[in-house]
């Protein structure tokens, strides 16, 4: 079965595995480079790893007029259910669950996660997910964290990393997450959205080709990567 990632820009990607489509941190209401709308994108399962808005973005109304099964941390789970959210799966950190499109496990991520009302989000997230013999880890809002050389011990295929700077890692951190994380291929996310985080992801990927064993894919919001 084909992989197909699909950035919608920022950090919102479109993983769909052999037909079965799940949105991952669906902000394209207010994303300047979203090129679906909300009310117009299909969805099987909402993965998020964060209760920010730029990452549970439109959730809720995907969620509600779709019927997608929305995984996230218990804490996100609980207030998406309290907005009237009929279906969540909760997980947490350091934990795994075999879903229909693949083994999801949830992953440190250095950052905060309060919700959209002020609520707890409880705490902020990467997404490890193993399918079709293939491993792909999106990193979700972090700092630089030595321990991803142990997600890199599993043999990551490929890696999606934030390089805007400001709120998360910015090129020179997310280089050397490249050199912890050791993937096959790396996509560079969370840039050019705001004003704070303008960078030149074409640079980064050259510093990538230059300094790491990785090979940088930078998209273009719509574009796909197939695995
Ligand atoms: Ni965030
Ligand atoms: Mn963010």
């Amino acid at each position: 079965m084909t992989i197909k990632l699909t950035w919608y820009g920022h950090a919102a990607f479109a993983l769909n595995v052999g037909g079965t489509q799940a949105l991952v941190d669906p902000f394209l209401t207010g994303n300047p480079f979203a090129p679906v709308s909300a009310d117009a994108v299909e969805a099987d399962y909402i993965l998020v790893t964060h209760g920010h808005g730029d990452h549970i973005g439109d959730t809720v109304a995907i969620a509600k007029r779709t019927g997608a099964l929305v995984i996230s941390n218990f804490e996100i789970c609980n207030w998406l259910q309290a907005q009237g959210v009929a279906r969540t799966h909760a997980q947490h950190i350091g934990g795994g669950f075999q879903h229909p499109f693949g083994y999801l496990k949830l992953t440190i991520a250095h950052h905060g996660s309060s919700l959209p009302d002020g609520s707890y989000g409880g705490n902020p997230c990467g997404l490890l997910l193993t399918t079709e013999n293939k491993k792909i880890y999106l990193a979700g809002d972090t700092a630089l964290f030595y321990s991803m050389r142990l997600i890199g011990e599993e043999g990551i295929d490929l890696a999606a990393l934030p390089i805007g700077d400001n709120f998360t890692m910015g090129p020179d951190d997310a280089l050397r997450a490249v050199k912890l994380v050791e993937p096959q291929v790396v996509i560079p996310i969370h840039y050019n959205t705001f004003d704070v985080i303008v960078q030149d992801p074409h640079a980064w990927a050259k510093r990538v080709w230059a300094e790491t064993s990785a090979e940088p894919v930078v998209l273009k919001p719509g574009e796909s990567y197939e695995l």
